[in-house]
């Protein structure tokens, strides 16, 4: 049986892939699309340029519409497709869906439906189930990855010996979109999420969501060396990197790593400042309009 707990404080990972067949008509110069709700993509990105340097990058922030782990499934589902489509429109070769959340609730349904492989990413359940020393793990991600039936599948598949106690990180991802990574009210909220775990025992976090590696620094701050942090971005990379190879779509060497080209539904100031600061990227944002069925009516802008 698997053991599973639902934390309410005050209130390497898996990384998936579709079978299929393989695309001889695409260019293996073309770029790899990037997706995430908002900023914590970047996570991903800066794991895929340092396994992949000649690979050329298009990365999609939906800030306009983040977070997506507060939306319903259907407006998920609905973005995850249009941004899908608009990155195949764009030339996309291969599409990195690098939120948990879209990936968790909407990756099946877009996989069908568009032309080119997905690679989706999950929390790392396994790893931290093979790592944990005291059998007991906290799993931080938004609600709707924790309540989604790929996440469940996860515990039940993984989590059979070892105790996992699961808390949405309300509030974390709009610190990141603000690019907030350690303010002093940032720093309690996660202690109130951490200070549970630490106390039944945990000695393994799983950031369940791209957004929560940039939140190291703080985290480490609160749990010293207590917790082994799980960060899936590297395996997601890997998992890219093989399919690439399968598809026969590993870009040439270039003489020249290509700067990413960054795309913003919003203003695209704090993705400028975030890789910036913390990918050391220098690179212009395009503010682009990508509408879809949910989006098209005023009231569907992001609270
Ligand atoms: N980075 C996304 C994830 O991995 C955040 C989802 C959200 O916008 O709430 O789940």
């Amino acid at each position: 049986m698997a053991s599973v707990e639902t934390m309410t404080a005050s209130s390497p990972a898996s990384a998936t892939s579709a079978s299929i067949p393989p695309l001889t008509s695409l260019d293996p110069r073309a770029p790899v699309g990037i997706f995430d709700s908002g900023l914590g993509g970047l996570s991903v990105l800066r794991a895929v340029r340092s396994q992949l340097p000649d690979e050329a990058l298009i990365y999609v922030a939906d800030s306009l519409y983040a977070p997506y782990g507060e939306r319903d499934d259907d407006f998920i589902a609905d973005r995850t497709l249009a941004i899908g489509e608009w990155l195949v429109a764009q030339g996309a070769k291969a599409l990195v869906v690098a939120c948990n959340t879209a990936t968790a609730q909407s990756i099946a349904l877009v996989r069908e439906k568009l032309p080119i492989q997905l690679i989706g990413v999950e929390p790392g359940v396994k790893p931290a189930a093979l790592q944990s020393k005291s059998r007991v793990a906290g799993v931080l991600a938004t609600r709707v990855t924790l309540r989604s039936a790929r996440f469940q599948g996860l515990l039940e598949r993984y989590a059979s010996d070892c105790r996992f106690l699961c808390q949405p990180g309300h509030g974390l991802v709009e610190a990141v979109e603000r690019c907030d990574i350690g303010s002093p009210e940032l720093r309690a909220l996660i202690e109130s999420y951490l200070q549970p775990m630490l106390d039944a025992g945990a000695d393994t976090l799983v950031l369940g969501c791209t957004h929560y590696p940039f939140l190291d620094a703080a985290i480490r701050d609160i749990a010293g060396d207590r917790l082994t942090l799980i960060d899936t971005s590297v395996a997601i990379a890997r998992q890219l990197e093989r399919v690439l190879d399968q598809q026969g779509l590993r870009s040439p060497a270039r003489d020249a790593v290509p700067q990413p080209r960054f795309c913003s539904t919003s203003d695209g100031a704090h993705l400028k400042q975030l890789a910036a600061t913390l990918l050391d990227i220098d690179a212009p944002v395009e503010r682009v309009h990508i509408p879809s069925r949910r989006t098209i009516t005023p009231d569907s802008h992001a609270a």
